[in-house]
């Protein structure tokens, strides 16, 4: 099972994704994981996408494709689910040139709908792993014991591009920037759109569901 999951930030791409990855038994690739684990170690790449994503902007296309393609060569072959990848146009042509390349295609784009006012409010008081990239939620999705990852203990933290303000230009930058891929994969007839304002279990009956009729 091949999956790109599309939403704008805090639609749950990365909650629902990790659910499912876990149920499938497939790869969950992140971009937004794979460029903060270069951050966090001072890599040249990480160096360079701090930048952009402190600012709550994308990170050059040619950055991102470089990165993923290598990433992509290790993982394929199990199954997949891309959170946070393809995000313009031109990492998607760039990612149906490497799967084509590779024999691999994809299964459907799952499209997470949940409103504006929505995004602030999760994504103000989300909290994550450093470990493992698991995020939180203070209200819905709060840890077992205050403040500590349920999986590895970890002291969770608050993202830099998780304020009000930066926030409102991501969800700026996804309208303008990433919205227009829908219609790109819309004309692969691989679109499925899910509402995300239900609870998080809820979401994810319907992707379960959804999944079962379009993936054989
Ligand atoms: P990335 O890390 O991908 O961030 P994002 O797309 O903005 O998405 P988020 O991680 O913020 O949200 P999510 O949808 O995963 O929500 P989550 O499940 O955590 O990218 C960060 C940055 O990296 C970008 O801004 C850019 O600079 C750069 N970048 C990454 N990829 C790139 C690319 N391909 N090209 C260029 N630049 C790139 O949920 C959010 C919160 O809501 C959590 O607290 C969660 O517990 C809660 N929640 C989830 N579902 C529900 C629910 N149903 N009800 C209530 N609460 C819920």
């Amino acid at each position: 099972m091949n999956l790109i999951f599309l939403g704008p930030p805090g639609a749950g791409k990365g909650t629902q994704a990790q659910r499912l990855c876990w149920d499938y038994d497939v790869a969950q690739i992140s971009t937004g994981d794979l460029l903060r684990s270069n951050i966090s170690k001072g890599t040249p790449i990480g160096v360079e996408a701090d930048k952009y994503i402190h600012q709550g902007n994308l990170v050059p296309d040619e950055l991102i494709i470089g990165m993923i393609k290598d990433e992509l060569k290790y993982t394929l072959a199990g199954g997949f689910l891309l959170d946070g990848f393809p995000r313009t146009v031109p990492q998607a042509e760039a990612l149906d040139i490497v799967l084509k390349e590779m024999n691999f295609k994809i299964d459907a784009v799952l499209v997470l709908d949940v409103l504006s006012d929505e995004i602030v409010a999760r994504l103000t008081a989300r909290r994550t792993c450093p470990t493992c990239g698991k995020s939180y939620h203070l209200i819905f999705n709060p840890p077992a014991k205050e403040g500590l990852c349920d999986i590895e203990g970890s002291t969770l933290y608050q993202r830099k591009d998780d304020n009000e303000e930066t926030v409102k230009h991501r969800q700026e930058i996804y309208e303008n920037q990433t919205k227009p891929i829908i219609k790109y994969y819309e004309k692969q007839n691989l679109v499925h759109k899910i509402n995300g304002l239900g609870k998080l279990d809820d979401v994810y009956y319907l992707i379960k569901n959804l999944l079962q009729k379009i993936v054989k």
